[in-house]
């Protein structure tokens, strides 16, 4: 499949079946993860995997948008880690960073066959303290695994896109 096939044939499930994701596609996700780009190299994320019982009870009273998923990926940047551009006061690439790092995972997940969701609906602080997370890990996404349900299917919002003249300018 084409990267363009690949991302436009993605979509945001909010219907999961209980089937477990095997470890090997799991590990995948992860490492595309690893491998995204992110300033300055610095790799300042965090991926917590929400898997056990605990984690999962915790996660589906955080959040209504965990839609059934066996697995979330609690994706967070460590702050004492970010880099800051001297050109921009106050700025610093956490966000960014975790957000590439997620995008990532979500497109190697979804040509694994593994779809997901992300979901920004949380309390960041509700998050840090139900997992005892430090002050400076920060939470940016969550993303629910897992295998579609057969019944879902995308929001009729998904095929909407934005004609090119309102969203690209050329200069
Ligand atoms: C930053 C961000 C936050 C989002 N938060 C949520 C959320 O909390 N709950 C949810 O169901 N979907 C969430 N989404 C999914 C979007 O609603 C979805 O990507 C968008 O409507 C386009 O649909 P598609 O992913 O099916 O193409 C989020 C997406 C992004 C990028």
């Amino acid at each position: 499949m084409s990267f363009y096939d690949l991302a436009k044939s993605r979509y945001s499930v909010r219907k999961f079946s209980d089937k477990e994701i095997e470890s090997e596609k799991l590990e995948k996700i992860l490492l595309a993860g690893r491998i995204a780009p992110t300033a300055k190299n610095n790799q300042p994320q965090r991926v917590y995997v929400l898997e056990s019982e605990d984690a999962m009870e915790k996660v589906n009273k955080l959040t209504r948008c965990v839609y059934g998923a066996p697995l979330v990926l609690l994706v967070c940047y460590d702050e004492t880690e970010v880099w800051h551009n001297p050109l921009r006061e106050g700025y610093n690439a956490g966000e960014v960073d975790a957000s590439i790092v997620c995008t990532h995972m979500m497109l190697e997940a979804w040509e694994q066959g593994i779809s997901s969701c992300w979901v920004g609906m949380f309390n960041d602080r509700e998050v840090s303290a139900a997992y005892n997370l430090p002050n400076h890990i920060k939470p940016v996404a969550l993303l629910p695994l897992g295998y579609a349900d057969k019944n879902a299917e995308p929001s009729p919002r998904h095929d909407e896109v934005r004609d090119e003249s309102e969203t690209v300018f050329y200069l």
